[in-house]
């Protein structure tokens, strides 16, 4: 039986990784979550899991070496699925130091606590695997409509987030590099799906909506991101996990870019498609709560990924189109409203009229 210790599997993407994996694998593997449960974290997320004997849950921060430490010397870990980071671009504008803390710090600790313990006299211990969750945020920007980042376009981060994952990416590759530590780096573009905080463009979107509030457009709304269904996602993370050749970077895109502005004319578009006639929600729907607000300072132009190397040496493609992910994705949110109401209270609001300025 495989144990994977995943990290921040109590955020948007870790949480879908660990329903992902459990749905796959059912009983066969085990798996450690360890998250801080920061504003962004959330174990409602995974209820439907939390009472089986092959999960567990333990709330740590991954700056916290000894706890690190400790965690790999109990448990015989087989597969670290790093996700555990300051994830927000906006919030590192304003606030960067805690992103280089659990970014960058968090991240050494944990490769250190790996390397000590799946390290033998010569080599390391069979079929173990470290793999870096990274962003193609750490490639810059696009600034033309018809480029890609390939793994070799050459790291130059903008933001303090990107920054912070580009120097745990160069950390992971140093122990690749002169410890022949077994790891992989994903680099992915935008992730959308159910469980993604409203701090994000879909989520906050489809929130403002339902709730006839304003739906703040950054610039000129023109700027492009290229969007992955999560579930995709989580499938090219367990593939690097398995199949992944040592020491390799793979790029997980979507082919899917879209320029914001036609990501929130959608929502609105579908928000009145998919609500019933006799909602009364739906008076309130329409384009004139599109507003054009301050952009966001360094606003990267356009993200879009060539993930042929992850195509070519695994097999793995996107396979959930736009419309049909989009779809998945709102129906989740409407089904769910509880949820989005209970962690849009209290810290969420404050951090939203702080940005937003309401
Ligand atoms: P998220 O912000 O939703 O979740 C992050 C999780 O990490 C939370 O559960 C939080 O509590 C936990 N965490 C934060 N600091 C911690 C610490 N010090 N110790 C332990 N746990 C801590 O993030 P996400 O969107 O799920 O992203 C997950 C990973 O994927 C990140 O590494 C991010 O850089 C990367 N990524 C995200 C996207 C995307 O579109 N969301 C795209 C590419 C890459
Ligand atoms: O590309 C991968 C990255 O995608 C991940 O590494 C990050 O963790 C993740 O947060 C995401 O970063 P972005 O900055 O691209 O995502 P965000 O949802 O914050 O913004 C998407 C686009 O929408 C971006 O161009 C800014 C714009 N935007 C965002 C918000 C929150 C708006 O126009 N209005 C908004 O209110």
């Amino acid at each position: 039986m495989k144990t994977y210790l995943v990290t921040g599997g109590a955020g948007f993407i870790g949480s879908n990784f660990i329903l992902y994996m459990i749905k796959k694998y059912g009983d066969s593997i085990k798996i450690i979550n360890v998250d801080k449960l920061t504003y962004a974290g959330n174990l409602e997320n995974l209820k439907e899991v939390e009472h089986r004997d092959n999960y567990k849950f333990l709330k740590v921060d991954i700056c916290d070496k000894e706890e690190i430490l400790s965690i790999f010397n109990t448990y015989d870990i087989d597969r670290v699925i790093h996700f555990a980071a300051e994830s927000h671009v906006d919030r590192s504008i304003k606030n960067p130091e805690v992103f280089v803390n659990t970014n960058v710090l968090g991240t050494l600790n944990l490769l250190n606590g790996a390397k000590q313990s799946w390290e033998t006299e010569d080599g390391y211990k069979k079929d173990k695997k470290f793999v870096q969750v990274s962003t193609d945020e750490v490639y810059g920007e696009l600034e033309d409509e018809v480029s890609f980042f390939y793994e070799t376009t050459p790291l130059d981060p903008h933001s303090p987030y990107s920054a912070s994952k580009a120097s745990a990416d160069l950390l992971v590759k140093s122990y690749v590099n002169t410890f022949h530590f077994p790891a992989n780096i994903t680099r992915c573009s935008n992730n959308y799906g159910p469980y993604q905080f409203p701090e994000k463009l879909i989520p906050l979107m489809i929130n403002n909506g339902l709730n006839s509030k304003k739906l703040p457009v950054y610039g000129s709304g023109l700027n492009v991101r290229d969007w992955l269904y999560v579930d995709d996602h989580c499938k090219a993370i367990d593939m690097v996990a398995e199949a992944g050749h040592k020491g390799e970077v793979y790029n997980v895109g979507g082919h899917n870019e879209k320029k914001n502005i036609e990501i929130v004319t959608m929502i609105i578009d579908t928000l009145l498609e998919m609500l019933p006639e006799e909602d009364p929600r739906r008076k309130y729907i329409s384009h004139d709560l599109i507003t054009y607000v301050e952009d966001r300072k360094g606003h990267d132009f356009r993200y879009a990924i060539a993930p042929d190397k992850i195509k070519a040496d695994l097999g793995w493609e996107p396979e959930t189109s736009f419309a049909e992910g989009i779809k998945l994705t709102m129906a989740w949110y409407l089904d769910n409203m509880d949820w989005m109401e209970r962690i849009t209270k209290g810290d969420y609001q404050n951090y939203y009229n702080e940005m937003y300025r309401e």
